[in-house]
């Protein structure tokens, strides 16, 4: 970061993924506003989540980061929300009572609104219309209104963020979050299932646990027991809405893209000459950056230089989407150059975005089992190169969808039409989540075995 950085500085780069608005002085008229519009976060919960995730980075914690590929603007109610945070909170729960550790929660929530596309248009038939780029942008239907990019949208997606935030705090402040809640956060069609079986067995131990504790005199309505940190985080993609919400801390005088607590570089914006990496490089909140397999070495590490020129632990997340078939190739080189670059990262692994496919019927999925297979590379490779398998990154719903294939219900390609909801990349569902933490905390070290398999000098 470079002592001459101000908000607008990304504009001398190229910055791709940026919509065709076709009214600049009324995007111009938006960002105005958007600007003077009070913060979303503030800076000190930033600063928590990078000591945070300085944990992680040292072995001494597990990141869970996941929510949506896209929120919409059709459901932000608050049974949404709310199904959400009791899939993060359970996951969470199975992590760090099967797995051990304790798990820094990352939602992909409150702003995830900004889609990258591999084309600018899609065309159906002889019509071609600008692709869809997220509620933030344009709106899903394949209409030519519809698909117009709209600069009203920034602010509509300012407010659902900022009422999203609002019910996360209340919930995970207010009780709703207390660990003696653990059994009301089984999500109703989730109970009978073997996972929800499963669950409710983990749920019981931990009250046994709670009970012994407070036998033994421990406090356990104490506020650790009472509250959860939920932060939030999107991708930074519009470069004109984080811009806007980019602020000087009244403590420390430094810049905070107060848009989130969280904000990361997707796997097509990752150029270190781009405009992207050079926004995320001036700004002091904790920062991720996607990992695919075309990443080289020496390109990784320009990016780490960028991006953590200090050596902040906590302060860079790579995120690993290799796909199941070639992460085994290709994450060890990776893991390899940045610890002995000596630069301290957070790696976490993303097992969806390499194991997208189509079915024979051009539905957009993937298949648990892939994505369980990458989230075992993942981990064989942090064991093969000494390093800590920091966390995961995933997209999922607490509704019942079907979108991805297996899991517990053995979902299949000619059922996927059932309630298939996502308006971009399909979601694990509850069930499908809870079988992944429970395969994730299996594969966790557990306490002292972990301090030393971990992090070698
Ligand atoms: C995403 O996380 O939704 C995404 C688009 O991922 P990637 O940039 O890794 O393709
Ligand atoms: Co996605």
């Amino acid at each position: 970061m470079t002592d001459t950085w101000t908000p607008p500085s990304w504009k001398a780069y190229p910055a791709d993924q940026q919509p065709d608005w076709p009214d600049s002085v009324e995007l111009e008229r938006v960002v105005g506003e958007l600007a003077a519009r009070p913060p979303l976060i503030f800076a000190g919960e930033a600063r928590r989540l990078t000591e945070d995730l300085g944990r992680v980075c040292r072995g001494e914690a597990f990141l869970l980061q996941a929510g949506d590929c896209a929120e919409s603007f059709d459901v932000g109610t608050a049974d949404a929300i709310r199904d959400k945070l009791k899939v993060i909170l359970q996951m969470a729960a199975v992590l760090q009572y099967s797995g051990g550790v304790p798990v820094v929660k990352v939602g992909r929530i409150a702003g995830q609104f900004a889609k990258p596309r591999s084309s600018a248009t899609e065309t159906r038939g002889d019509v071609e219309l600008p692709s869809f780029r997220g509620h933030i942008v344009n709106d899903f239907a394949f209409e030519p209104e519809a698909r117009r990019p709209d600069p009203a949208r920034l602010l509509r997606a300012y407010d659902q963020s900022a009422a999203t935030l609002n019910l996360l705090r209340a919930f995970t402040r207010g009780g709703y979050a207390d660990l003696r809640q653990v059994h009301a956060w089984n999500l109703e069609f989730l109970a009978s299932s073997p996972e929800g079986k499963r669950y409710e067995e983990l749920a019981d131990g931990i009250d046994r646990a709670l009970t012994f504790m407070e036998s033994c005199g421990f406090d356990v309505g104490d506020s650790h027991m009472r509250q959860v940190d939920l932060y939030t985080s999107h991708e930074a993609l519009l470069l004109g809405y984080e811009e806007a919400l980019t602020r000087t801390d009244s403590i420390t005088g430094e810049w905070y893209d107060c848009s989130a607590h969280m904000l990361w570089i997707g796997e097509r914006t990752r150029d270190p000459g781009g405009a992207h990496v050079q926004f995320l490089a001036g700004v002091h909140n904790p920062v991720g950056c996607k990992v695919g397999p075309t990443m080289e070495p020496d390109q990784l590490l320009e990016l780490c230089e960028i991006l953590n020129p200090d050596r902040i632990e906590g302060r860079l997340t790579l995120i690993s989407r290799m796909g199941a078939d070639t992460v085994a190739r290709n994450l060890p080189p990776l893991l390899a150059a940045v610890r002995d670059a000596g630069h301290p990262v957070v790696w976490a692994c993303d097992p969806m975005h390499g194991n997208t496919f189509a079915t024979e019927d051009g539905v957009k999925t993937r298949h648990l089992e892939d994505v369980l297979r990458e989230v075992g590379g993942f981990f064989a490779a942090h064991a093969s190169e000494g390093t800590w398998p920091g966390g995961i990154h995933v997209e999922l719903t607490g509704d019942d969808v079907t979108e991805c294939l297996g899991g517990g219900d053995s979902l299949q390609a000619h059922q996927l039409g059932r309630r298939y909801e996502t308006m971009c990349d399909p979601r694990l569902n509850g069930r499908q989540s809870l079988d992944l933490a429970f395969r994730v905390a299996e594969l966790l070290p557990r306490g002292r075995s972990r301090a030393a398999t971990s992090l070698r000098p």
